[in-house]
């Protein structure tokens, strides 16, 4: 096969910035506010939010879940792209963080479409009943298989798990410390599980992407 290739380089990036024009106002208030309150600078980039509010339209997603909200700038990506009517399950294990998002939810006017589930997410799923239309898992890598598992159960068919941090930063080849194994985990069950469909787009940080056959 024709060798794969990764990523832009810097002029590229940027020019896909000002043409796709990911971040607005509200985003990018956002995006500060997390910063001044102290919250650590690890939401999506923009152009990931942006993807991650595309791949939700395009599944017509009316129930997604979110794993890892931290200040609400993925979750707004999430919401933004759900159907009318549509509701998103965003879970948070941080008390703080969880009560950044909310106030950005409700700057952002997509609060009666997000609740937040504060809690370590593995127990708030056991109460979250299917089928839902997309799973977004951007939390502790260490849980990464079992919020698979859980998205396997739960999706309908068709529907989307998708998974932030999957190059594990440049360790998901040989890296050995316990996120670096989980993510692999993750990818291989992702990957050949049986259960999806999935690619890995080379987003910066490695975004996988399965849409659930089976
Ligand atoms: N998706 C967010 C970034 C999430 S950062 C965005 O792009 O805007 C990861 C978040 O997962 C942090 O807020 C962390 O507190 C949370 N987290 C870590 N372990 C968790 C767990 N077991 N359950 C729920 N949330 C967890
Ligand atoms: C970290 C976590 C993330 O989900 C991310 O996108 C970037 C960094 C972290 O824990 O350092
Ligand atoms: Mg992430």
């Amino acid at each position: 096969m024709k060798a794969y290739s990764l990523g832009p380089d810097e002029a590229i990036a940027r020019y896909v910035e000002r043409t796709y024009r990911p971040e607005d106002e509200v985003l990018l208030e956002v995006r500060e506010r997390g910063a001044r309150e102290g919250l650590p600078d690890i939401s999506l980039s923009a152009m990931d939010a942006l993807h991650l509010e595309v791949l939700t339209r395009a599944v017509g997603a009316r129930r997604a879940v979110e794993i890892g909200t931290l200040g609400g700038y993925s979750g707004i990506a999430i919401s933004r792209g759900l159907a009318p009517g549509g509701k998103l399950d965003t879970f948070e294990i941080d008390p703080r963080h969880a009560e950044v998002a909310r106030e950005s939810f409700r700057r952002a006017g997509v609060r009666d479409r997000v609740e937040v589930h504060v809690g370590p997410a593995l127990e708030g799923l056991r109460a979250l009943r299917g089928p839902v239309d997309l799973v977004f898992i951007d939390a502790d890598k260490e849980g990464y298989p079992d919020y698979l598992a859980w998205a396997a159960e739960h999706l309908r068919v068709g529907g989307l798990a998708i998974g932030d941090n999957t190059f594990a930063w440049g360790g998901i080849v040989t890296g050995q410390d316990s996120g670096a194994r989980a993510l692999r985990a993750f990818n291989e069950a992702l990957a050949s599980g049986g259960r999806f469909r999935a690619t890995l787009l080379p987003t910066g940080e490695g975004l996988s992407v399965g849409v659930k056959i089976r």
